[in-house]
Parts: structure tokens; sequence; C-alpha cells
């Protein structure tokens, strides 16, 4: 879910009920959270992909000196996951980090069916097909165990679960901000026992409450919203934080304060396609999609039914007039 409306914070969160009595994880589990995960630092300096929409092909979509690519959980297969990690090297590792919906019902996904409908809450207005999640029923989570579970098998290092901010919006569950806390403390605990690094993304309210659990930060538009320093105590702790700009004067702001902040900032369209634009590039071209790789992804992206679903996804009249108003605005860049 793109973040393209203005979010209003509701209160500051309560501490987080940490641990408590869990079911003993299972041998595989233990051991992938013996073996520890992917503990990312500022200090790597690593730059990022965010690709949703198009569907991983890492002979086109490997870009050299990026090092983190955030894809599709269940679009990406685990050979298009290890192919890409084979681009790396021992200079500049590869590391694919699995984005899925953690606190959203995507109808099109293939365990669509196992979140029973009173789970279901408001409809995303922006999203077709998508509602908020009661992230508290125990079937919800074991849904989402499945998913965590689905991303280390098929290779990842790290899980980006997105829409963890119910309690930022009209969810029509009633899910308060202790809710959605004690869930991403939660799946931040499922990821390491599955043995992969986990990311909060968005809900900025949160970020002290959960710098602990987490090992980085996905934000989309702390420039334009002016929220950057939400993430100064992250940068002090040494977690990275991955941040999408999709308004052009916001992007080319962040790019004037240069490194400054400790946040890697790139600039996408709306619709989380291939097209990436990082600053100091020349030529603009991502907005107007006439990048070769983006390009070849919209020609290559024909196959799958989840493509499909993307595409309809994507085609969502909010992130269409977004992408077209961020054309429009870096053409005059
Ligand atoms: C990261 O960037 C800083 C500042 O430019 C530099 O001093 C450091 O050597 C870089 N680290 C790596 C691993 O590239
Ligand atoms: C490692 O890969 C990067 C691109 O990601 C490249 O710039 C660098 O030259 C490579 N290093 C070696 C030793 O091949
Ligand atoms: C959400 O799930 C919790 C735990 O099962 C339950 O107590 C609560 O009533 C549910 N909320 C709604 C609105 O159904
Ligand atoms: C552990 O997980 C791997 C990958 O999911 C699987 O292939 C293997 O069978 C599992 N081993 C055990 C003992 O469950
Ligand atoms: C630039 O970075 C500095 C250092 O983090 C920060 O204080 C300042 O607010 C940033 N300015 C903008 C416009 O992002």
């Amino acid at each position: 879910m793109a973040r393209i409306a203005l979010t209003l914070f509701v209160g500051l969160i309560a501490g987080v009920g940490v641990a408590g009595a869990e079911p003993a994880p299972a041998a595989n589990a233990t051991a992938a959270a013996a073996a520890g995960w992917w503990k990312p630092s500022i200090n790597q300096n690593l730059t990022f992909q965010y690709q949703l929409i198009t569907k991983l092909d890492p002979a086109r979509h490997f870009i050299p000196g990026v090092q983190v690519y955030f894809v599709d959980g269940f679009d990406s297969t685990p050979e298009a996951v290890a192919a890409l990690k084979a681009k790396g090297n021992a200079t500049h590792p590869v590391y694919p980090v699995c984005y899925i919906s953690a606190g959203t019902h995507e109808d099109w996904r293939p365990d669509a069916a196992t979140f029973p409908p009173a789970t279901l809450g408001t409809a995303l207005p922006d999203w077709p097909g998508e509602r908020w999640l009661n992230v508290s029923d125990p079937a919800v989570r074991t849904a989402i165990s499945k998913r965590i579970a689905m991303c280390a098998d098929k290779g990842f290092v790290g899980v980006d679960p997105d829409n963890v901010d119910g309690n930022l919006n009209a969810n029509g569950l009633g899910l308060t901000g202790g809710d959605v806390l004690s869930f991403v403390d939660w799946l931040a605990r499922e990821a390491h026992k599955a043995g992969l690094a986990v990311g909060l993304k968005n809900n900025l309210p949160m970020v002290p409450a959960l710098l602990p659990n987490v090992e980085f930060f996905v934000n989309e538009q702390c420039h334009a919203y002016n929220e950057c320093k939400t993430y100064d105590l992250a940068v002090a702790a040494g977690k990275p934080v991955f941040n999408i700009e999709y308004d052009p004067s916001a992007f080319k702001a962040a790019c004037a304060n240069g490194t400054a902040s400790g946040i890697d900032t790139i600039f996408k369209k709306a619709n989380l396609d291939d097209c990436r634009q990082a600053c100091g590039e020349a030529g603009l071209t991502c907005p107007s999609g006439a990048s070769p790789s983006a390009a070849g992804g919209a020609a290559g992206g024909g196959g799958g039914s989840a493509g499909g679903a993307g595409a309809a996804r994507a085609s969502g009249a909010a992130a269409v007039a977004a992408a077209l108003v961020a054309a429009a605005a870096m053409a005059a860049w």
C-alpha cells in the first residue's frame, strides 16, 4: 500500500508486553534462530530497490551496487531469489527481502481463503480487493506465520510486513495502537524464529517502542511529510532506514540534504514497479515510465495470475493519479 494521503497520528503507544509463554518452536525454526539472522548496519551504506508490481527477474532487475531488494514474497520464485543473491559478491552481497501484507487481506493471494471472514475489516479506499485485518485474531496470526515461513523457504534474508498501521486508519475493527504494537512485536519474534530479519514499515509513533525488535525501517514519504527526524534514534542505533519518495520535489529536497540524515532515499512511481531513481543519477526517466527496465518489465509481466492481480491493484485510481502527478512534476524539474 503506497502511502499517499496524510495520515493522522493518534496518540503515543504504551509499552509493549514482550515475551510471555509461547509454544515451543519447531526444530527447524530453532535451528534457523540459532543460526541468527541478517543484521544490516547503517555503516554498510546499503542501497535498495523496492519493486513489488514487476515480478523479479534477476537477469533484468539486478542493479550493480544496489544490495537490498524488496520484492513480493508470493510472486518471487525461490529460483529468482537464489539468482538474485548470486549477483552479489564479497564486497557487495545482495540481500533479498520478502514483502508481505501482514495487516491487510488481499483477495487475490493464494492463501486468501484461509482468513476467516469475521477477521476482515474496512476496505482500503485506494487499494481494490484489500481490507484491514484483525491482527489480534489467532487465525490471522497463523496465516501470517505461514507467510513468514514461505519467505524463509524461498531463501529471503528478511521480511517486510506491510500495513502494520491499521490503528492509524479507519479499520472497522476497533484496532488500537496496543493491538498493533503487540502484533508487530509478535511478527518480529516469528521472523527471527524463522531466521529472518524484520523491518517496521511506516507507523512512525511506534518507532521508539519497536527499535529494539527490528533490524531496519521502511518508510514512505518521510521527506514529503517532514517526519524524517522520527528516525534519528534508528540512525543513532545504527539501523538502516529505507525511505521512498513519490513526490519529485520531496525527493529533490532529500537528495539536496545529502546523507546528513542517515536515511537512504529513492524515488519510485506510486505503483512500485521496477523503475528506480537514486540521488545523483542523471536522466530522470522514472516517472515517464520510459526507462528500459520499466518497459521490459511491462512487456514480460503478462504471465501469471499473480501478475495480473498485481496489475489490477496498481491500476487503483489513486496510484495512477499519484504517478501522473509525479510524472508531471518530475518533467518540470
Ligand atoms: C560508508 O560511507 C562512509 C561515508 O561516506 C564511509 O566513510 C565508509 O567507508 C562507507 N562504508 C562502506 C562499507 O562502504
Ligand atoms: C562486486 O559487485 C559490485 C556491483 O554490485 C561491483 O561494483 C564490484 O566491482 C564487484 N566486485 C568484484 C570484486 O567483482
Ligand atoms: C479481534 O480478535 C480478537 C482476538 O481473537 C477478539 O478478541 C476481538 O473481538 C476481535 N475483534 C473484532 C472486531 O472482531
Ligand atoms: C527445514 O526447512 C527446510 C526448508 O523449508 C525443509 O526443506 C526441511 O525439510 C526442513 N527440515 C526439517 C527437519 O523440518
Ligand atoms: C537534513 O538533515 C538534517 C540532519 O539529519 C536534519 O536535521 C534536517 O532536518 C534535514 N533537512 C531536510 C530538509 O530534510
